[in-house]
Order: structure tokens, then C-alpha cells, then sequence
């Protein structure tokens, strides 16, 4: 319980804007949080969007396939009637390095836009590696990060297994892993840090399992409300 906790808010704070929105992100970027997580996807014209799933139905007046749309079909839909949909770079801008912004690869072919996008951002804009964490279930994106540049931080998430996590991240020398709460116990955090790595979980809204993470000595927590955290 003594050391500190790293508090991230899920697709910028969900549980109370319309998650990967701008107002989301800055939802979560005033409640002080140490980091925030948005989910990316490749569109038809090539840039990255901030969206969570591979359809549009669910939060967009859409349907279909978003890699599909191109930018400017993409920017004409409306999330949960209100909000645009942010390219990765408007989050960038909108984030300006107040905190760690987690990147999940979503969708195919993200790897080497994402790459060439936190290079930008810390050959010119004044960011650290350090401040992007690069995390997705699709390992070969994964493989792929790793094979592009060395110095941005991977974390292998996993809704599975922590050792499988741990397997597959000494593959390409990930040293963060981010597996569902609900595998976690005192002593597979305990023995993941003994190991070297960090243990970021999500998605942790529930009071008790907050507490509960805590008490395990989780490094990071993944919350749709980060402010309980
Ligand atoms: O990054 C943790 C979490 O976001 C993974 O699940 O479905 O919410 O993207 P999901
Ligand atoms: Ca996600």
C-alpha cells in the first residue's frame, strides 16, 4: 500500500463523457490523473483515430467498418450524438505532456503510424519516450513497435494469463504488463515485480477491487472514474 499508484483514466473518463472524446481526455486531464488510456485505429486515408471498437454502430450515428471511412467521412459522424471522433494526434495536443498517454493498438496495421507519431513528438514537441506507454492484445503490433524503436515503452496486456503476459514480454523486452484485474493476486504481482516488471491493471471501477489492487501493490490502476481512484 505504500508506493505510489499510478492513476489512468479508461478511454479518458468514461464514466462520465463520451469515452475517446476530446471533452473525455480533458475530463480526465482535470481530474490530476498521472496518465490516460485511449484505444487507435487505422482509417481508409491512413490517419489515426481514437476510437475503441472496429464498428461504428455502437457510439456513432454510423455503421459499418471505421476502416473502412476516410478521415473526413469519419469527422462528418457524431459520438453519442454530440462529439467528433479525435485523431491521435488531436489528443497529443490536447494532453501536451500533463500526462503518461497509453496508446492501445486497436486495430491492424497501427504499429508503425504510432511509432512515427511519438517520434515526432519527441524529436520536436518536447516529450519523453517515458511519457507513452504502447500497449495492445495483438502481439504482432506489439513485435512490430518493437522492431520499429527500441525506446518506446511496451506493455503486453492480457485478459488470460499473467505468465503468458510475462512469456511473450521477454520477447521483445517489454518490462510493463497489463493484465485484467480479475488474474491478479498479491503473489502474481509480487513475483511479476521481482521480475523487473510494472503491473498496470484495469478495468477498475469497483471500489472494493480498487482497494483490493491497492493491496496489492498494482503499479498503475485503469479506471473509467479516476477520480476514486
Ligand atoms: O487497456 C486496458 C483496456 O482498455 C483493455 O480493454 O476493451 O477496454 O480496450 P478495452
Ligand atoms: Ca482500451
Amino acid at each position: 500500500m505504500n508506493k505510489a499508484c499510478l492513476v489512468m483514466g479508461h478511454r479518458g473518463a468514461k464514466a462520465y463523457m463520451a469515452e475517446n472524446t476530446l471533452p473525455s481526455i480533458q475530463k480526465a486531464l482535470d481530474f490530476g490523473v498521472d496518465g490516460i488510456e485511449i484505444d487507435v485505429h487505422t482509417c481508409a486515408s491512413g490517419e489515426l483515430v481514437v476510437f475503441h471498437d472496429f464498428t461504428l454502430d455502437r457510439v456513432t450515428n454510423g455503421i459499418g467498418e471505421l476502416s473502412k471511412c476516410t478521415l473526413s467521412e469519419l469527422k462528418k459522424l457524431k459520438v453519442d450524438n454530440h462529439y467528433s471522433i479525435p485523431t491521435l494526434q488531436e489528443v497529443i495536443d490536447l494532453i501536451d505532456k500533463k500526462c503518461i498517454l497509453n496508446i492501445e493498438l486497436k486495430g491492424r496495421y497501427t504499429a508503425e503510424k504510432t511509432c512515427e507519431v511519438i517520434k515526432d513528438c519527441v524529436e520536436n514537441k518536447g516529450w519523453n519516450y517515458s511519457d507513452f506507454i504502447v500497449s495492445s492484445f495483438q502481439h504482432h503490433e506489439l513485435e512490430d513497435v518493437f522492431r520499429i524503436n527500441k525506446s518506446i515503452p511496451i506493455a503486453v496486456l492480457t485478459k488470460a494469463s499473467v505468465a503468458e503476459a510475462i512469456e511473450f514480454a521477454e520477447t521483445i523486452s517489454a518490462k510493463i504488463i497489463h493484465p485484467n484485474f480479475a488474474l491478479l493476486t498479491k503473489e502474481n504481482v509480487k513475483q511479476a515485480q521481482s521480475k523487473g516488471y510494472k503491473v498496470n491493471t484495469w478495468t477498475v471501477n469497483n471500489p472494493e477491487t480498487i482497494v483490493r489492487m491497492k493491496r496489492y501493490g498494482v503499479d498503475g490502476i485503469i479506471s473509467d472514474t479516476p477520480d476514486k481512484v
